[in-house]
């Protein structure tokens, strides 16, 4: 028997042909804690995916292991990944909602031979951290840029920003003072929040003595975007004039009925909305919505998600099921396609999603649903933060 198996293996080896396998692939992410609804969305992508393409390429069977990592963990997320690679034989790694999650395990892709398609993270660094990272969410320096010219355009000339103080939101700072004063603009202030606080009432008063006409925020979507939210309301900034200007983490649709009304007229930037017009998207987002259950919970990790297992898919297809990382991340660059939320493309030089930022605004529609309405779109924006860490 074991020499049969030696020969079966050894022609297949031999003929060089593509035998029908399982190819697995590890996906790191929040399914428990605060976080949870984040990764619930990684899995509602992955699944939505499956729904419609299959869980097949050629002859190989994709199969996803999931690894829960609740909150920014990088020494668990380091030893899952770990684990994955060398007892779970996975090929790839996918997923990581957090940065700190996704630069732990960067050091490990080469030696195991694995690419990284990173499906949420948002710090420009993550790809640099391995030749080995793909990247199908999107960087702070990507959605903060456009969210800078459309506040001085709207008016404001001073202005504080606020971030969690950890790396998507230190770019977030970054590129929002670099757009906001090459537009002309003054950051009065600059609050960085530790990233492991949902109190937020005390910083509203620094707001309001800073003298800014608008503020700047940055949080990881989850409590900590909804608290913030709902702390700018309830401590009267609205009220004073103070606008307010965000990224898309902080009006995912998922938060939109707690916020309700106090949310509606709030404008972020951001790569993608549920309610994004488009063939592609409505087909995503019917399966995503069967795929997570509750149509109230989906947001925007799923997209990335969905995006991430084509990519997988076409990495499968490019090493015809072998593990070749280098040839399966040679593949996909360049590679373009129209995702559920527009047309994309992985960028050859530096692995990251190039992609339209659109500007949105919280409204209510006829059936009394919340939703991010997309006005205005800034299109093909690449990673303004790599292009800054070169100068
Ligand atoms: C990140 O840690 O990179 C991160 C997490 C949540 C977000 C955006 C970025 O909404």
């Amino acid at each position: 028997m074991r020499k049969l198996l030696t020969t079966v293996f050894a022609l297949a080896v031999m003929s060089g042909a593509a035998y029908a396998d399982t190819i697995k692939v590890g996906v790191i992410g929040p399914f428990s804690g605060p976080f949870a609804l984040q990764g619930k969305n990684f899995k509602a992508g992955i699944d939505a995916f499956f729904a419609i393409n299959g869980n097949k390429v050629g002859d190989n069977q994709i199969e996803v292991v999931y690894r829960d990592v609740p909150t920014a963990d990088p020494a668990k997320s380091k030893a899952f990944a770990q684990e994955l690679i060398v007892k779970e034989g996975v090929q790839y790694l996918a997923g990581f909602y957090f940065t700190p999650d996704a630069m732990a395990a960067a050091p490990l892709l080469q030696q195991g031979n694995v690419p990284m398609v990173v499906m949420n993270a948002a710090t420009s660094a993550i790809v640099s951290a391995s030749p080995n990272v793909v990247r199908t969410s999107f960087t702070t320096w990507q959605t903060a840029t456009p969210i800078a010219k459309v506040a001085k355009e709207a008016g404001a000339s001073k202005m504080i920003t606020l971030v969690s103080d950890y790396g998507p939101g230190i770019d977030a700072e970054n590129a929002f003072k670099t757009a906001f004063e090459k537009e002309g603009g003054k950051v009065v202030e600059s609050i960085r929040m530790p990233l492991n606080t949902n109190d937020f009432a005390p910083l509203m008063q620094r707001v309001k003595d800073s003298g800014a006409e608008a503020l700047f925020t940055f949080l990881p979507s989850g409590p900590p975007t909804l608290a913030f939210v709902k702390a700018y309301n309830d401590n009267g900034l609205k009220t004073a004039g103070i606008k307010f200007y965000a990224t898309g983490d902080l009006t995912q649709e998922s938060d939109l009925p707690a916020l309700a009304d106090a949310g509606v007229g709030l404008q972020t930037s951001f790569h993608y909305a549920v309610s994004h017009d488009s063939p592609e998207n409505k087909a995503f987002v019917a399966a995503a919505e069967k795929a997570i259950g509750n149509p109230a919970e989906l947001s925007f990790p799923a997209v990335g998600a969905f995006d991430g297992m084509y990519v997988i898919s076409k990495m499968v297809e490019a090493t015809k099921g072998k593990q070749d990382a280098a040839t399966a991340v040679a593949a996909v660059k360049g590679l373009a396609w129209t995702s559920p939320r527009g047309p994309v493309v992985i960028d050859a030089e530096s692995r990251h999603i190039t992609q339209n930022i659109y500007l949105r605004e919280v409204a209510k529609d006829a059936s009394g649903k919340y939703y991010n309405k997309e006005i205005r779109t800034f299109e093909k924006q690449g990673d303004p933060g790599l292009a800054a860490a070169k100068k």
